[in-house]
């Protein structure tokens, strides 16, 4: 059984993750795969929505930390910021269900989606700062922008989580559902969303994004160069090489 399915059904595809047993934790040929099948979304006529789903217990830990460990991604072609950049990117509506547990890239590929569906179980955090490392996928501006920058700083500094009816007071969730709900729910409005005009929906997005656009790419790249750097240093080594120890870290002397 693959780590994401696929499934293409009345113009929507819908990917979902689908390794449980590590709490769907991304890895590298995880990333490749959802890269891959949503850049082909972008020319396939048959695909006018997609949608990034988990299980009602799990959405992602984020980052495999093994592979942070032993396969530290460098350059903008890896295939973790390939994965950033095409959801940044994306033309056609982007959906997502996230319930249980959304870390690191689990809740900041959420920036990039237009609407988002969560179970009341859903927990967010980006605790990038406790790794070691820096904030991606834009999420330095969309952040502050969303929550303010003193709930950023919780999120991002503190790297403290919050919850589903937190993350729909400020707008990062669109409704909160029982976790067995969110992906029926989110798989309705995506098939509402697929039989509207196409070109219509293209260019609405593309209006409401305006100029915020070209800031998201920009500071995406400056986070990924700064992003790939701390993933070597010794902060970052000592949390990941901690998680796999399963051990507090000690970062006296990163
Ligand atoms: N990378 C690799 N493996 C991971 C992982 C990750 N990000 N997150 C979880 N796993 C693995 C665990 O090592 C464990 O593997 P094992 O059964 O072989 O020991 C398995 O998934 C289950 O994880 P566990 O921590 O026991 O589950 P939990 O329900 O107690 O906690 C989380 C779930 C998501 C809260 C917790 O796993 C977690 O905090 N993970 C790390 C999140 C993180 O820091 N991600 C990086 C963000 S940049």
């Amino acid at each position: 059984m693959s780590d994401i399915l696929e499934h293409r059904d009345a113009g929507v595809l819908t990917l979902t993750l689908n390794r449980v047993e590590k709490k769907n934790s991304l890895t590298r040929s995880m990333y490749a795969q959802l890269a891959d099948a949503i850049e082909a979304a972008r020319s396939d006529a048959d695909v006018r929505v997609v949608l990034l789903q988990g299980q009602p217990q799990i959405f992602s830990a984020g980052n495999d930390i093994g592979d942070f460990l032993n396969h530290p991604p460098s350059g903008q072609d890896s295939p973790v910021f390939r994965f950033l950049h095409v959801i940044a990117s994306f033309e056609k509506p982007l959906l997502a269900a996230v319930c249980g547990p959304a870390v690191g890239i689990g809740t900041t590929m959420l920036l990039h989606c237009d609407l988002v569906y969560a179970g009341d179980n859903a927990a967010f955090s980006m605790p990038f700062v406790n790794l070691g490392l820096c904030p991606e996928a834009a999420s330095s501006l969309l952040v502050p922008r969303m929550l303010g920058y003193h709930r950023a700083a919780e999120a991002l500094l503190l790297g403290e989580p919050f919850y589903a009816e937190a993350a729909l007071e400020v707008g990062l969730v669109n409704r909160v559902v029982p976790p067995t709900e969110v992906n029926a729910m989110a798989q309705a409005q995506a098939r509402k969303l697929a039989a509207k005009p196409l070109a219509s929906l293209i260019e609405t997005k593309r209006l409401m994004k305006g100029d915020l656009q070209a800031q998201v790419l920009a500071r995406m790249n400056e986070e990924g160069q700064i992003f790939g750097r701390m993933l070597t240093e010794p902060a970052a080594r000592e949390a990941f090489t901690a998680f796999v120890e399963k051990r507090a870290p000690d970062f006296s002397k990163a």
